[in-house]
């Protein structure tokens, strides 16, 4: 009597359990329309059809995630979500590509997944089992970060990756010319039309070659000391010589009217990074600073304090989405998705 109530129930608590599987599996079809990621090659010549530019926006920790899921969706902008390889220093990038691929299971709008400033073949690798449907390898530098590739030494490494990638219908982004660093005075040398031109036939695997191509056109990766010159007209020779997506790198502190005038001209994807770091530091400072006062006085008066740090992250984490919408915006990608 006391196992046949028992089976009895568990009968009825696993039928329960199974209706409410199929409920949520409803709901998440229903609800979740998501496109899933995409290579992020659709994306850029959508853009280039359509004369305006997808943001590609660096994702340090979840926060910084959910920023910009947050603002594609509010904005209703496709998306490229990027990770770079010094984020190994601070967290496994696999943990960091879980998140991502759960808030791109969630997300109406397309999403790539990009790795930025790839710098071997090794660790190309690494990102490609992650899933991630877009690569750039950066062969102007050594592994380093500093030293400078020779031509062929980009040429040889770039194609190497372009022939992994294929296969997996993953996006390539290579780099001819050199950006650098703000704060750095060695290294930087504005793009090349003949270069380039060449460039884009000699990294050709089995006739397939890059999907785009990040060029050094007076932007630094960081934060500009005065205002920046930026070689448009550059732009405007690449893109005619290549027909290609052309990638404009270091966006933060590029005045607007440098942004359009860049994607009139032929820029396609527009990285940033700094800046919305900088917007989610100055909110969470400023929170900061509010709870000093706060706790101060609650030591005065001998209450308790609660160190609730997300309310620190929340309006770090918001202050970002404010700043990726609006680059959406300047982008002309919002409402695109
Ligand atoms: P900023 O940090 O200057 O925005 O540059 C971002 C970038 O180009 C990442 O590749």
């Amino acid at each position: 009597m006391r196992a046949g109530l028992c089976s009895l129930t568990i009968f009825v608590f696993m039928g329960y359990n199974l209706r409410a599987i199929e409920i949520s599996k409803t709901y998440r079809r229903d609800s979740m329309k998501s496109k899933m990621l995409v290579p992020s090659k659709e994306l850029v010549q959508d853009a280039k059809a359509g004369g305006y530019a997808v943001g590609a926006f660096n994702a340090v920790n979840m926060e910084a995630a959910q920023a910009i899921f947050a603002a594609a969706e509010r904005e209703k902008s496709p998306l490229i979500i990027q990770v770079t390889q010094t984020t190994i220093s601070y967290t496994e990038p696999e943990e960091l590509a879980a998140v991502i691929h759960t808030l791109a299971e969630r997300t109406t709008v397309p999403v790539a997944l990009h790795l930025d400033h790839g710098r071997s073949f090794r660790l190309t690798m690494r990102f490609l089992k992650m899933g991630f449907t877009s690569v750039m390898i950066d062969g102007s530098l050594q592994e380093d970060g500093k030293t400078p590739r020779s031509y062929e030494e980009n040429v040889a490494v770039t194609k190497k990756v372009i022939e992994a990638a294929r296969s997996l219908g993953v996006s390539v982004e290579a780099e001819i010319g050199r950006l650098g660093q703000i704060g750095e005075d060695s290294g930087i040398a504005l793009t090349d039309v003949d270069e380039a031109v060449k460039f884009v036939e000699d990294v050709k695997f089995d006739g397939t070659g890059i999907d785009m191509l990040a060029v050094a056109i007076g932007t630094r990766h960081g934060l500009f000391k005065g205002k920046p010159v930026i070689r448009s007209d550059r732009v405007k020779e690449l893109s005619e010589a290549l027909d290609m997506p052309l990638v404009m790198h270091g966006g933060t502190g590029v005045p607007d009217e440098d942004v359009r005038k860049g994607i009139e001209a032929g820029i396609c994807k527009v990285n940033i990074d700094t800046q919305i770091r900088v917007a989610f530091y100055d909110a969470i400072r400023d929170v900061v600073m509010e709870k000093e006062k706060e706790y101060a006085a609650a030591d005065a008066a001998g209450d308790p304090k609660k160190y609730d740090i997300r309310k620190i992250l929340a309006p770090g984490r918001d202050a970002m989405t404010d700043a990726i919408a609006e680059k959406m915006r300047l982008f002309g990608s919002a409402g695109k998705a």
